[in-house]
């Protein structure tokens, strides 16, 4: 029996406006700037201008996409994120009216910490394993916040990727095989009433490696490919040193003899997130598509996706780099985005961060650089509109 190749046929990512230098909050906390960027390996933030959230970054990735194929085929948008805007309704549904995605489209959104999105992608290879004529529209969206003065703070960022999931992918043939694991366990999660999430970081550090050995030892019995056959591995990368930490003691574990090597070779999976800080749930992705604009690997190269969301999930698979993958990116469009983006202050960095708890009926200043911002709530209701990017003054 062959099986019908379903996988990522299309990738695109957006972040912010604003940006803060971590070796500005070293400054102001009067730590080595050394300690984040090679201590956690982490160089700035990204962080949200006034009319900047999950649904305007998830609308400004998926937008090029939808602009290449166009949205026949599409009949499902999902939309994964920790960092949810209603209790009720999806974030998914504003991005579909952004997006003018046709009526017959369900729109739903998943959580799991920053899992959520590879929840999101197994369940679209399903629904087009089923019907190979469907195509299925993955997007991650996350604004990462921490306390400030908190140890997490440096940690923060934000960022959104999107995948188009299809069969005959044109960037990633999705293999079978996956490892998971779940134990309920509080080493991050975010309360109802909070807008900032409560860590136990070392403690996270120590789940984060364990669930790690777990779903790869899941993988490998379920038919998973050897470590000495995975090309590279696409981390979840809360900060980029996490990703190093990780693949150390999977080389331990799987036998890879190596890994001085292999670690070093994970450099071509953090440059984006280098600068982006933790996406949450589109960081694994961000890491792909890192590695994906490094060209570093060749077609047909066996790609390893290890996501991870506090609480706690996990799940390692693979994927194989279809033919001519290199022709189907955008090469360099989120790098423009970051360096696009405006540096702030520290004083700057903290008021925005305490104006963005703010509650009730409000309108937004017009800060974003994207095609779509959030106006404001009016009447308890979030308003979203289309924007030209000409500079403001
Ligand atoms: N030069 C170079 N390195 C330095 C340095 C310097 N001047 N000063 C310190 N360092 C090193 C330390 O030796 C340490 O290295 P190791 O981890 O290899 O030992 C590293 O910098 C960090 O230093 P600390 O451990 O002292 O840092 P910290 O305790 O202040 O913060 C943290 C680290 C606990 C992870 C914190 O960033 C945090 O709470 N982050 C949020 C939680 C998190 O990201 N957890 C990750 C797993 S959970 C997950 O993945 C889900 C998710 O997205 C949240």
């Amino acid at each position: 029996m062959t099986t019908l190749p379903v996988g990522i046929d299309d990738i695109a990512a957006s972040t912010t406006s604003l940006m803060f230098p971590l070796a500005a909050l070293a400054a102001a906390h009067d730590t080595s700037a050394g300690k984040y960027h090679r201590g956690i390996g982490q160089d700035e933030m990204s962080v949200p201008a006034d009319d900047e959230d999950i649904v305007t970054l998830a609308a400004r990735a998926a937008a090029p996409i939808i602009e290449r194929h166009g949205s026949e085929g599409i009949r499902t948008l999902l939309l994964a994120t920790e960092t949810g805007i209603d209790q009720s309704k999806a974030a998914g549904v504003f991005v579909h009216d952004l997006l003018e995605l046709p009526p017959n489209v369900r729109v739903v959104e998943l959580k799991e910490a920053c899992y959520s999105a590879t929840s999101a992608l197994q369940f679209a290879l399903g629904i087009v394993a089923r019907n190979p004529d469907e195509k299925v529209l993955v997007i991650a969206s996350d604004v990462a916040r921490y306390e400030l003065d908190s140890s997490g703070e440096a940690t923060q960022g934000a960022g959104a990727v999107a995948m188009l999931v299809a069969a005959h992918p044109r960037v990633l043939e999705i293999e079978p095989a996956s490892g998971l694991f779940t134990e309920n366990v509080h080493d991050f999660w975010r309360p109802n009433d909070r807008t900032t999430a409560l860590v136990d970081g070392r403690y996270s550090v120590t789940v984060y490696l364990r669930a790690m050995e777990v779903a790869w030892q899941d993988y490998r019995e379920r038919g998973g490919s050897p470590i000495d056959t995975i090309s590279r591995i696409c981390f979840h990368q809360p900060f980029t040193k996490m990703a190093a930490k990780a693949m150390q003691k999977l080389a331990k574990t799987a036998g890879l003899e190596d890994s001085a090597k292999a670690v070093s070779d994970l450099a071509d999976t953090m440059t984006l997130n280098r600068r982006l800080g933790n996406t949450y749930t589109a960081s694994s992705y961000m890491a792909l598509l890192s590695l994906l604009e490094a060209g570093s690997l060749g077609d047909g190269e066996r790609v390893g996706i290890f996501s991870y969301g506090s609480g706690a999930v996990a799940e390692f698979f693979t994927g194989v780099l279809v033919r001519g993958y290199r022709e189907q990116l955008r090469t360099g469009d989120l790098t423009a985005m970051l360096d696009a983006r405006r540096e702030i202050s520290y004083s700057e960095y903290r008021e925005r961060h305490i104006a963005a708890d703010r509650t009730g009926n409000f309108d937004t200043v017009h800060e974003t650089l994207g095609n779509f911002r959030f106006a404001g709530v009016r009447d308890s209701i979030r308003v979203y509109e289309k924007t030209d990017n000409s500079p403001r003054a």
